[in-house]
């Protein structure tokens, strides 16, 4: 288990082609359970191997938190409808953008045991389908934005501003998840640094934007 490091648009290994992965090898193994780590860590909801660095085709996708899914060398074999919606990337830090893509996709692809599976996604799934093979092939979403990047805040400053709000004592219905964490709990006694080590782990599923970055 190891938590890697991101790479950020500018990198040029995020624009690179990977390769097929011919033989599952410990050490893709390790690279896969790596991914995983590092995605959930990044609160994203899918990860590329080029993403940590390795040229690879190799995806991990958890749209729900409970759902891990390994696609090596995907390739889409169907896909209809369309979706136009939020969409972010781990290698853009901070920044979100309109993206239209298919509302279905069926994928072929081997999993961590290189047996053949087909995989059929719709919404969020299908996106982050289409987003993690485009890192494949060195393309991230910012080529397809519909209109201008924007600047979304960060889940260091999400809970930053639910803690401003709880030691004001003023803890509203505008954000539902927000105001449940900080209410419920013990934490709610305690002193401040408590709280905060208590409130951010347990944004990390209910931050609407969760749903976006891959
Ligand atoms: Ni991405």
């Amino acid at each position: 288990m190891a938590i890697r490091n991101i790479r950020v648009m500018g990198d040029p290994i995020l624009e690179k082609t990977c390769k097929e992965v011919k033989e599952m090898t410990p050490r893709l193994k390790e690279l896969i359970d790596d991914m995983f780590d590092t995605m959930y860590e990044a609160n994203g909801v899918g990860l590329a191997a080029p993403q940590v660095g390795v040229l690879k085709r190799i995806v991990v996708v958890d749209v729900t938190g409970e759902d891990p899914i390994v696609l090596i060398n995907p390739r889409i074999l169907e896909s209809s409808g369309e979706q136009t919606g939020g969409e972010g990337c781990l290698s853009v830090p901070g920044k979100s953008g309109t993206v239209t893509r298919p509302n279905y996709v069926k994928v072929l692809a081997y999993d961590r045991d290189m047996k053949p599976v087909e995989l059929e996604g719709t919404e969020l799934l299908a996106r982050a389908f289409c987003h993690e093979i485009d890192h494949l092939d060195g393309h991230l979403y910012v080529e397809k934005v519909e209109g201008e990047l924007v600047d979304v805040e960060s889940e260091e400053a999400a809970a930053a501003g639910a803690l401003r709000e709880r030691q004001a004592g003023d803890v509203h219905g505008d954000d539902d998840a927000v105001g449940r964490l900080v209410k419920e709990g013990d934490a709610v006694d305690a002193g401040m640094q408590d709280v905060a080590a208590e409130v951010r782990p347990r944004l990390r599923r209910p931050v609407q934007q969760r749903g976006q970055r891959m």
